[in-house]
């Protein structure tokens, strides 16, 4: 299977799993403020990957891989430790990031928001407050200025319905929130906040802006057309129903898919096999009916993220093979997928779970040193971007 030539390959990464020592954000508070009430975090995230300084280590392993791209975050609680002042140390830091990764060879894929907030903003209420897209479009046109020059695309929000659903209705991530309607207003001022960033980013710089959405697909059982009208309607609300009211606003869409959720007598009821570490469902054409599903949009598509905690790297080489499958049945049938991200380069924070669930393409050590250790996986990823061609 051949790819196009000018086809992105690269792995993602986000500032608060890798960097370490973010200490100036609602997710670092909630961390270290565990009081023994509750279980989670598993552990906090410390010093992470230390990537805040080692990042010229983790460029050269993109590079090894034969990336031409990369995929991480900048950190709004860095940026903008106080509302209305901006750090141009901070600043200055992803400046050389950004530039060091572009030196190599690297096209940088820079999302501005991906789960964390300054603590201010959380103190005001973070996405419930109204103002937040307005205060997230100020931060996002700032960042634009001064750092748009190294960005090759830039994303505004990573997964915004992961993190209303998880913050807002399950309850899991800071601020730990249980409620339908809290959850749509988020929802409702994410819109509102990629749409008023969007054109602040595009009255800066000329380069793409677009969002990065988790979709997962539903699938359903025979037994009852209930179940199918539930996946459908689950469906849209995962997709579309956020999509399109920011699709005047969008350069590209870039997907991030995990998994596929199949509706049994109107419950996720998931085989048990094949699943990754954490348990999700291993379903490949789920990614191509997504794909379909996105045709109408007729958007440039990055696949953003996809991967699979898999500790012992016993399944990730068959994994991304499989997946590339269908991104290539996808690009056969006319759909414009540009390129393929992996989540993710390094063994990271993997939010409320700590450490345990490994993602990376390359182990990280967690004993002390952090050292990096490339999996077989990344060896036979590198030689899938080496020509874009997948055996
Ligand atoms: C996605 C997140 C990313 C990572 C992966 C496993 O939902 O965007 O930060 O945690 O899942």
């Amino acid at each position: 299977m051949e790819f196009p030539k000018d086809f992105i390959w690269g792995t993602a990464t986000s500032a608060h799993q890798t960097e370490g020592n973010n200490t100036n954000c609602d997710w670092w508070k909630w961390e270290v403020e565990k009081d023994g009430k509750r279980d989670l975090p598993l552990e906090p995230s410390g010093q992470a990957c230390d990537s805040y300084n080692r990042y010229i280590e983790d460029f050269e392993l993109c590079k090894q891989m034969n990336n031409n791209a990369v995929r991480l975050s900048i950190e709004w609680a860095r940026i903008e430790p106080r509302r209305g002042t901006f750090d141009t140390k901070a600043l200055d830091h992803y400046r050389k990031v950004l530039k060091s990764a572009q030196e190599k060879g690297l096209k940088t894929f820079v999302t501005f928001h991906h789960f964390t907030n300054p603590t201010w903003l959380a103190e005001m209420g973070g996405w419930l407050n109204f103002k937040t897209p307005k205060l997230f479009s100020i931060f996002a046109k700032k960042s634009a200025e001064y750092l748009g020059e190294y960005c090759d695309t830039i994303t505004t929000i990573n997964e915004p319905q992961v993190y209303a659903a998880m913050s807002y209705l399950s309850g899991t991530w800071p601020p730990n929130k249980k409620s339908l309607l809290l959850c749509l207003i988020v929802q409702i001022n994410m819109i509102r906040g990629h749409n008023m960033a969007y054109k602040k980013i595009k009255s800066v710089t000329d380069k793409p802006v677009g969002v990065v959405k988790n979709i997962s697909w539903y699938e359903y059982s025979n037994y009852t057309v209930l179940d199918k009208l539930a996946a459908k309607i689950l469906y849209f609300l995962n997709s579309d129903f956020f999509l399109k009211p920011v699709s005047k606003y969008l350069d590209f869409i870039g997907l991030n898919y995990y998994f596929t959720n199949r509706i049994v007598k109107l419950k996720i009821k998931n085989p048990d096999i094949p699943v990754n570490d954490l348990g999700w469902w291993i379903n490949y054409d789920g990614l191509y009916k997504v794909l379909v599903s996105l045709k109408k949009y007729d958007l440039p598509i990055f696949i953003t993220e996809n991967g699979l905690a898999d500790s012992n790297d016993s399944q990730r080489t068959e994994f991304i093979k499989k997946m590339l499958t269908q991104v290539h049945a996808a690009l056969s049938r006319g759909i414009k997928v540009k390129g393929y991200f992996h989540w993710s380069l390094l063994d990271n924070y993997e939010w409320h779970h700590g450490f345990w669930p490994r993602f990376g393409l390359v182990e990280v050590d967690r004993t002390d040193t952090l050292k990096r250790t490339p999996r077989k996986s990344f060896y036979d990823y590198a030689e899938i971007c080496k020509n874009g061609i997948v055996k």
